[in-house]
């Protein structure tokens, strides 16, 4: 049986998917039944409750072979990096005080760098106290900038016709699909035939700029002049605080955003073929398409 956090998320529903079409048990954990149900309807088994309660989270991995273990973002919290080091330490008790023996852990690109990398430096944390645990095969996962990050466009081509953010237009840098991060943590829950500690990075099919996605969606949306605008990083935070995120979650973002821009981390990054994955910037734009047709 393989126990999967963040179950209704971009990754973990996508990883429940796959284990279930390759006959493995699963244990999906979420806080709401009603968004576990897809999961329950092929044969999981749903498990309801809190990451913020580390005696639920220590009952929930108990007989499990493994764990996808990742930390949901709460885009509010007032201390973003004390908030993932405190659920970290959930983490690191529940893996301890169930016994599991396998963990997959969702962690980022950049958490090799001590700082200036936004929330990527709660990751980092995290990936410490981990290594602190004896005698449990860990697998770190450390993908790059999500596709998924670039949905935020839909609102903005439909409310003000352009497309945005903090990344300078330029700069061409690592992005992945979280289908394909889903994909590379199946394989390792479903073998678990290796042992020990070690870290893989995920850097997506290519590096991409900002000024070549809008020239890309724009075309599949049907608005082929569709331009990018770089925000500042008061733009860039104004409009994050404006969507409800708090004030150190946007300090963060227009950190990370920096680092991105200044080459510090998924900038022409070597690529080999375990760091390269499949999903192209063209086939996650029809996917981008059919959520702006929706929305
Ligand atoms: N975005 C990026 O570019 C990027 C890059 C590298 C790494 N990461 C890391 O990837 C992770 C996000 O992965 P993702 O996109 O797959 O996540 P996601 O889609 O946001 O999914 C998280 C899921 O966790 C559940 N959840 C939220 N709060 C919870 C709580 N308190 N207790 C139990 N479940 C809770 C939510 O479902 P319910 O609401 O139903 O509970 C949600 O569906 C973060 O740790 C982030 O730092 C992100």
């Amino acid at each position: 049986m393989v126990v999967i956090k963040g179950a209704a998320g971009n990754i973990g529903g996508t990883l429940a998917n796959i284990l279930l079409e390759n006959n493995q048990k699963v244990r999906a954990i979420g806080r709401s039944a009603e968004r576990l149900k897809t999961v329950v309807d092929r044969g999981g088994e749903a498990a309801v409750g809190d990451v913020g309660d580390p005696d639920f989270l220590t009952e929930t991995f108990k007989g499990g072979d493994g764990v996808f273990a990742m930390i949901p973002p709460v885009y509010t919290a007032p201390d973003f990096r004390g908030y993932y080091n405190e659920v970290g330490t959930h983490i690191v008790q529940a893996i301890h005080g169930s016994g599991v023996q396998h963990v997959v852990f969702l962690s980022s690109h950049g958490a090799h760098l001590p700082d200036k990398t936004g929330p990527i430096k709660g990751l980092r944390d995290v990936e410490r106290k981990l290594d602190e645990l004896k005698g449990v095969t860990i697998r770190i996962l450390r993908p790059t900038f999500f596709m998924e990050n670039l949905l935020s466009n839909v609102d903005l081509i439909k409310n003000m016709g352009i497309a945005g953010g903090g990344i300078k237009p330029d700069t061409k840098f690592a992005m992945i699909a979280t289908q394909d991060i889903a994909q590379v943590a199946s394989e390792y829950l479903i073998r678990r035939d290796i042992s020990g500690k070690s870290v893989r990075e995920l850097l997506g099919e290519r590096d991409v700029s900002m000024n070549e996605v809008a020239r890309i969606f724009g075309k599949k949306i049907g608005k082929p002049d569709l331009k990018y605008v770089h925000f500042s990083a008061a733009e860039e935070k104004k409009g994050l605080m404006d969507y409800g995120m708090s004030d150190d979650f946007s300090d963060q973002m227009v950190e990370l955003n920096q680092a991105i821009s200044d080459g510090l981390i998924a900038v022409n990054q070597e690529r080999t073929a375990d760091n390269t994955t499949q999903t192209t910037i063209e086939e996650f734009a029809d996917f981008f398409a059919q959520v702006y047709r929706q929305g």
